[in-house]
């Protein structure tokens, strides 16, 4: 791995032990790459009300958009499955409305990867221009 990468991954991690996630126990981190190289972390946290929870990729895209980041390279999901996890399918949509190929990496503590495009998990995206056609 290189540096960059090593840095990414422990951005990922860090960001995971963050998390609050008291409810389903399973923790989330999540750092998000702009094309001018900026990393934003993002974790899941849950809510006693359970739809008021949030994942840790819509976390990371909320804290760089409103750093004034629009688009992005990749992200790196880090989790403590035993398997990489790939976003659910809110985050899907919420990281295609920019980066409808983004590059997606999901780790596990246990050193697992996996990685996916974007446009591989979510093929059909509701777009801006699905507005259109009414
Ligand atoms: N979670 C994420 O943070 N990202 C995902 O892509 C999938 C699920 C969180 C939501 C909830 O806090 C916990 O993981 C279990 O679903």
């Amino acid at each position: 791995m290189t540096a960059a990468t090593t840095a990414l991954h422990d951005a990922a991690v860090g960001a995971m032990g963050h998390a609050y996630a008291p409810y389903s126990g399973f923790r989330v981190g999540a750092a998000l790459v702009t094309a001018d190289g900026t990393v934003f972390s993002g974790c899941n946290v849950e809510n006693s009300a359970f739809p008021a929870g949030t994942c840790a990729e819509r976390g990371a895209l909320a804290a760089a958009v409103v750093a004034g980041h629009r688009s992005f390279t990749h992200i790196v999901i880090a989790t403590e499955a035993e398997v990489p996890t790939s976003p659910c399918g809110i985050c899907r949509q919420a990281l295609s409305e920019f980066a409808p190929s983004l590059d997606i990496v999901s780790i596990t503590t246990a050193g697992a990867r996996a990685h996916w495009s974007l446009s591989d998990l979510l093929p059909h995206p509701f777009t801006p221009q699905s507005l259109h056609h009414l």
